[in-house]
């Protein structure tokens, strides 16, 4: 399943801790019921949360501490902001919110035309001030690429300081076709698997997210 990983570039990111691939195994599993698959995928959302944030930056402040005053780090800048996209995307929401209980949240609704495999936008809702944010997409599955493309496009229109892109099972067609869209955006994956089916399914995946998240099974 790593073959692949030579041919990605650089701005791509393996998170291969063991709770991650463990949690990721069970997520795999045809038989994990709807309950334990919503737990496991905010579970690994907050695991993976750690790395996608490793190297945002710091800068510090002056505190006092019980015994003196200190000069202690502190993030830099405003409110991370979450953007999941509809409807898979807020599976991951509760596991980074309990990393990161003061995000904020925006919404991006894209669904995938079941017939052209194309994005269609139908929701957008986020705050006047995306502008100069560290903002973190978040979709379990990077499948064909298509539905985060277009979400960090319209991002991007936002003039955000960063964007990460967090994912738990990629497929090799759309980690290829979104670092050709966003070379500068980092992708974060637990995951990359054999290849996309003829219906735009990862093989072998995890089947769909989104049913299995919310039981529309
Ligand atoms: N979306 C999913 O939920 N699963 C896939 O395998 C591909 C896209």
């Amino acid at each position: 399943m790593c073959r692949v990983l030579p041919l990605l570039k650089k701005n791509f990111h393996l998170v291969r801790h063991p709770l991650v691939q463990h949690k990721l195994t069970l997520l795999r599993k045809k038989t994990t019921s709807v309950t334990e698959f919503r737990a496991l995928v905010s579970e690994v959302a907050m695991l993976m949360g750690y790395e996608v944030t490793r190297d945002l930056p710091m800068t510090t402040e002056m505190i006092v501490t019980p015994m003196e005053r200190m000069r202690a780090p502190v993030l830099k800048g405003g409110k991370m902001v979450l953007v999941p996209i509809l409807r898979a995307g807020m599976g991951l929401l509760d596991g980074m919110l309990q990393i990161f209980p003061s995000a904020r949240v925006a919404h991006i609704g894209i669904y995938r035309d079941h017939k052209t495999l194309e994005p269609v936008e139908y929701y957008f809702k986020a705050s006047k001030t995306l502008r100069g944010r560290d903002l973190i997409l978040l979709d379990p599955m990077l499948a064909t690429g298509n539905s985060a493309i277009a979400a960090t496009d319209r991002l991007k229109g936002a003039h955000p300081r960063s964007i990460r892109f967090m994912c738990l099972v990629s497929a090799p067609e759309g980690v290829r076709a979104f670092q050709k869209a966003h070379p500068d955006v980092p992708i974060y994956s637990a995951a990359v698997d054999r290849k996309l089916n003829d219906h735009g399914y990862i093989l072998p995946g995890l089947g769909d997210a989104g049913d299995r998240i919310f039981g529309t099974l």
